[in-house]
Parts: structure tokens; sequence; C-alpha cells
């Protein structure tokens, strides 16, 4: 199905019939998920040889596993004798896997290593034809990612110019980051909605989450003092709407306030302020900042909290979400503790802030049941024209407004891309080209003016 008439990023319109099309969900599943980059594991989720963890590449379950010589495969978790899934465990640690229906056993590799019966009834187990398909695996600083696709280009160019910024969230200390805490949850809402949120949508934060926030902040020392100044300032961050927006030729998007993301939580919030000397050493003072929201494409989301998510498709009119908790190991048990129940009170299914976007993404979906809802086309228009290369110390594209639509309208420009069905090589050529062609005609016209009336 071709879905351009659906979604025009240079105009800034997109109709919410991609949100509730049950032919463009299947779509999805072939052209988005199975062609692109799924983030499946960090390596402290596995430790010892023998761990494996279970999780998905859109609604293909797939077991990643720590190998007996420190390396990490990933392999379709469906038993090739009658499509079982040959581990029913979330995670665990296993010499080999066992399918439940008929015993058949696969060593840690995803081999079958044992068939009952198996000498007596086949005249030959071909070693290639009855393994557990494979998944190519990369890992990035210990964030693993898989794709079935063997022409998808290598990780790391398909991160291009978000490398810079990932290394925000996941980079800032010596040691990297562990998992503290982690949330499974349902909701009756579609993908795109969670992963187009933290790409580029900082905008609802000061309107969905205004309650929330209040709550939050601390409550003062007696009645007659204010609340703590730290917190006041925090809170003042979200009427500020100075900042950045990164949009990347591959659909992922990062954006950020330019005083920093703000945080209710005093232990994170002094501890960050005893670090940033040693954190803008590492990073540099640009990108210290720049770890506010953002998305790989298509759904692995960061937030600045140290939280980690995937948004799993579950038909056009449901997602499952999970989220860590991941701290970086160099920080102090308590700021641990204090990461951990931070997702838990912001982000998790309990949390006040993942309360506001549920009720959001829930009433969007529920009223594209509506014939009109689906073919009126939703406005993406912020800071539109407004890109620019390689601006303000920041790689790649960038729109200089944390208010804007630039992360989305690069997330959806590369959706079409990958709806197309167009093979891997001709993607990624169209998008230099079309990067070169902006570059130059920047570079003669000159930057655009970074608000609408400068
Ligand atoms: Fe797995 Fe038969 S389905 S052994
Ligand atoms: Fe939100």
């Amino acid at each position: 199905m071709d879905v351009s008439h659906l979604i025009d990023p240079d105009r800034g319109l997109i109709r919410g019939e991609i949100f509730h099309s049950q032919a463009i969900y299947e779509q999805e599943l072939e052209q988005i998920f199975a062609r692109s980059w799924i983030f499946l594991a960090h390596d402290k989720m596995l430790p010892q040889p023998g761990d494996f963890i279970q999780n998905y590449i859109g609604e293909d379950p797939v077991l990643v596993v720590r190998q007996p010589d420190g390396s990490v495969r990933a392999f379709l978790n469906q038993c090739r004798h009658r499509g079982m899934r040959i581990c029913r465990a979330d995670r665990g640690n296993a010499r080999n896997f066992m399918c439940s229906f008929h015993g058949w056993n696969y060593g840690l590799d995803g081999d079958v290593i044992n068939i009952p019966h198996g000498e007596a009834i086949y005249d030959a187990v071909e070693r290639a034809e009855f393994r557990a398909t494979p998944v190519r695996l990369a890992n990035y600083k210990g964030f693993i990612f898989g794709t079935w696709d063997a022409a998808a280009p290598a990780f790391e160019d398909y991160l291009g110019d978000f490398a810079w910024y990932f290394d925000a969230y996941i980079d800032r200390y010596e040691g990297g980051l562990e998992v503290v805490g982690m949330h499974k949850w349902v909701l009756p809402a579609n993908w795109k909605f969670n992963a187009e949120q933290p790409a580029s949508d900082m905008y609802h934060g000061e309107v969905s989450h205004a309650s929330a926030f209040q709550v939050m902040v601390p409550p003062p020392k007696d009645a007659h003092s204010p609340p703590p100044d730290w917190a006041m300032r925090q809170l003042g961050q979200l009427s500020n709407p100075s900042g950045f927006q990164f949009a990347s030729p591959y659909g992922h998007g990062n954006g950020w306030f330019a005083g920093g993301m703000p945080t209710m939580n005093e232990t994170i919030y002094r501890w960050q302020e005893a670090t940033a000397a040693q954190v803008a050493a590492r990073l540099g003072p640009e990108r210290v900042l720049s770890a506010g929201h953002a998305n790989i494409f298509p759904n692995f989301m960061m937030l600045s909290n140290y939280t980690f998510r995937v948004t799993h498709p579950r038909g056009p009119n449901e997602m499952e979400i999970w989220a860590w908790s991941m701290a970086p190991v160099a920080a102090p048990a308590e700021v641990k503790e204090a990461i951990r129940l931070d997702l838990l009170r912001t982000f998790s299914p309990a949390g006040m802030f993942e309360q506001d976007d549920a009720v959001n993404w829930e009433e969007e979906q529920r009223i594209l049941r509506g014939h009109m809802a689906r073919k009126a086309p939703l406005i993406y228009k912020q800071m539109l024209g407004r890109a620019r290369y390689d601006a303000d110390g920041l790689p790649g594209r960038t729109v200089p407004h944390v208010y804007a639509e630039e992360g989305a309208r690069g997330m959806y420009r590369h959706y079409m891309d990958m709806m197309s069905g167009a093979p891997w090589p001709d993607l990624t050529r169209r998008k230099q080209q079309r990067e070169d062609a902006e570059r130059r005609a920047l570079a003669a016209q000159g930057q655009p003016p970074a608000k609408p009336d400068a």
C-alpha cells in the first residue's frame, strides 16, 4: 500500500489513517520492524554465560543469549518444528532450551542439538535448515540492537549524527549504565503516538504535565516559607522553551531545553550539580545539555531521567511498553535508588507523567474510529523550514527551538521511505542525495532565521 498520500513532511501534514489502519500496520511489521535496527538488550542484562532475555522485533519474539565465549547471539524464539515458543521464560540462565511441545532441544546459539527419536524418524537433520532463525546484531557501548535485514546499513551508519547525542544519554560517566528497575504495560493506542513524542514533542509538557510538575515540587520547610529555590528554577525551565531539536535522515529525533531538563528529584539534582564539571569535561558543554528526550527509529526511547524504553507494536490500536531504569555505574547507591524511584513516580504505569501521556494517546486513538477524523490532516508545522546543518556546535540537522516538530517530520519522512519497500541501498543513496541538496541550498541562501519573525 502506498502511504505517500497520507504523509507530507515538506508541508508538515499527516493523516490519522496511519495510526489506525490494519493494512498499514501489517506493512509496518514487514517494511519497518523487520528492516530496522531494534533495541534488544543491554550487556548488563546478560552478565553470565547462559544468561538470556526475551524481547521482540515487532511482533516476533527473539531470544538474546550470552554465549560461553562471552559473545551475544540472538534468534527467533520459534521452534522450527511447529512454531511453538522455544523458551517461554522472559529471562533467566540456561544450558540449553527445550521446546515444551515435542521436546526439540536447542543450544545457546540456536542450533538444534537433540530431537527426540530424531535418527529413527528423519533421514537427515541439516544444521542450517533446522536451526532457529538468527538475528543480525550490533553492540553500541553495551546497547545491543538487532535486525533481520542483512542489507540494512551498519548500526553506526544507521545512527549517523545521532551517535553524538546518544552518548549524552549513555556515556556521561566512566563505566556506563546498569539496570536498576523495569516495568511493562499495555496501552490501547498506536505505537507511533509514543515514538514521535520523545523524538519531537516537548511542547506538551507545559500543559499535559502541569499539575504533575506542581505536585512534585518538594514541600517548603514550613507554612511561611516558599518552595525550595532549586525546584522553582527547574519548574521555570518549562516556560522558557529555548533549546533545540535534532532530526536524523534515518528517523531518529532528539529535543532538549537549553537550560537543561527539569528534574524534581532533589537527590538526582544535587548529584548532577556535583558532577556537572566532570560530565562537561567528558562530553563538552553543548553535548551535556543535549540529553532531553529522544527516539531511535522506530521504537527505542530515552529520557533524561535515565529511562530507556521500547514501545512494541501490538496491532494498530495497541502498544506494549517496556521501560528500564538505568543508572550510572559510577553513581552512589542512594542516587541509583533515587533513579529507580524516579522512573516509578514519573514514567512507569503508575507514574504521574505516564498517566498524563496515556490519556492523550488513548483519546487520540479512540477519536480515530471516526471517518472524518482519519481523513483530516494533522498539523506538524512547528519550525517548518528552519532546519540548519552543523549549526550552534551541534552535528546534523537541527532547529533552534525546543518546541518544534522537526523530529516528527524527520521520523515520518523516513517512515515513508521505509514503507515504500525500496531496498536499503537505494534508500541510503536517496537520503544522501537529499541531504547534499539541502546543504547546497543552505550554503547558497544562508541559514534560515532562528525565529519566524526574525
Ligand atoms: Fe517444538 Fe514440536 S513445536 S518440538
Ligand atoms: Fe509526556
